[in-house]
């Protein structure tokens, strides 16, 4: 496995992170049971992978607390979040100090190396900082937090309006230690307003979206191009032909797009860990042996580059229906 220190936490991560939330949360989504879900996180952790996110939200940190029983403690860089906002409500700091002292029940653990306030809007940000922020802080002296982090709302906040305002205010005071960012081969906008600013004031970056509904659907791909095309959002010809990301799969190049995407968030300069979801071990083993291989051909990246550098559509940022969050 390749390693990474993510940002000024110090922690020595894997560059491949376990996401188990998204779409598939470890397999449960689609009908696996918690034991299951827990052996893909012991194989993950055989191959090289230390980091696992979770959430309150996701339902799986009870399957985390069931791997962590064969896993010393000190093995692992666990990620958990809490909700700042969610139904009208703002969660007041008791109501998140109450949702990490229920995750770490549930994950048997007594501290998690990163919590994070999940999924924070634009409008939000004044709020997490000013109200919820001093709490953690308090929780992080008890030595229950190791180290404070905020993630993005990808869906609506497509041009990381508040993680651009938490990476600059954490140039003027080491506010967030560790932040994750929505980016793929076609929402690359993070690498202008994200990037040069976390690697600035020395913030880590988790990863995700990098896969999500988009790049594992090539009917899906060739319709989205098909729309953007017409909109004059791409370059023409990507609308006129069935295989429009077909360019990256050659010998010397990625053998699928999965592999393709992975490779191209992983290298990114400012990338520390791409997560991947799945809840299939067979997706595991590809997505680890996809990060371990090196950069796309500069050609390929540079390509990708020069069609959707420039895009700031939404485009395979989907979100979850609002019930289900
Ligand atoms: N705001 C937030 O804080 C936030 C929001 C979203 C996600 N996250 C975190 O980010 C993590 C990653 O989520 P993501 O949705 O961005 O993950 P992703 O890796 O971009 O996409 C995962 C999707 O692709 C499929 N997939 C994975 N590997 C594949 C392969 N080799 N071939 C074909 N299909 C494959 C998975 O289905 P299978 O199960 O079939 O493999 C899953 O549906 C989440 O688990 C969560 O921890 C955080």
């Amino acid at each position: 496995m390749h390693t990474t220190t993510l940002g000024r936490t110090g922690l020595r991560v894997s560059v491949a992170g376990l996401g188990c939330g998204g779409f598939s949360r470890l397999g449960l989504k689609s009908g696996k049971s918690e034991d299951e879900a827990a052996r893909l996180i012991l194989e993950a952790v055989d191959l090289g992978v230390n980091f696992i996110d979770t959430a309150a939200a996701y339902g799986t940190e009870g399957v985390v607390g069931r791997a962590l029983k064969s896993i010393p403690r000190d093995r692992v860089v666990i990620a958990t979040k809490a909700f700042v906002h969610r139904n009208d409500e703002w969660w007041p700091p008791e109501r998140v100090v109450a949702s990490l002292d229920d995750s770490l029940r549930l994950m048997r653990t007594d501290y998690v190396d990163v919590f994070s306030l999940h999924g924070v809007k634009p409008d939000e940000y004044d709020y997490a900082r000013d109200v919820l922020r001093p709490a953690l802080i308090e929780q992080k002296a008890k030595g229950k937090i190791r180290h404070i982090g905020i993630t993005e709302f990808p869906e609506t906040d497509i041009a990381h309006a508040m993680l651009s305002r938490a990476a600059q205010d954490a140039l003027q005071d080491p506010l967030w230690e560790v932040v994750m960012v929505a980016f793929h081969m076609m929402h690359q906008g993070a690498r202008r307003s994200v990037f040069p600013l976390t690697r600035a004031s020395g913030i880590g970056t988790l990863l995700m979206f990098v896969v999500r509904s988009m790049f594992a659907d090539p009917p899906r791909i060739r319709r989205e191009l098909r729309e953007l095309a017409a909109k004059g959002l791409v370059d023409r010809s990507l609308g006129e032909t069935d295989d429009p990301l077909g360019f990256l799969i050659h010998q010397a190049g990625a053998a699928t797009l999965t592999e393709a995407a992975y490779r191209f968030a992983r290298h990114e300069p400012g990338a520390d860990v791409v997560l991947f979801g799945t809840g299939d071990a067979a997706h595991l083993r590809a997505n680890v042996a996809s990060l371990l291989k090196p950069p796309l051909p500069e050609a390929d990246r540079a390509r990708l580059v020069a069609l959707f550098g420039h895009l700031a559509s939404g485009t395979g940022l989907d979100g979850h229906p609002p019930a289900a969050h």
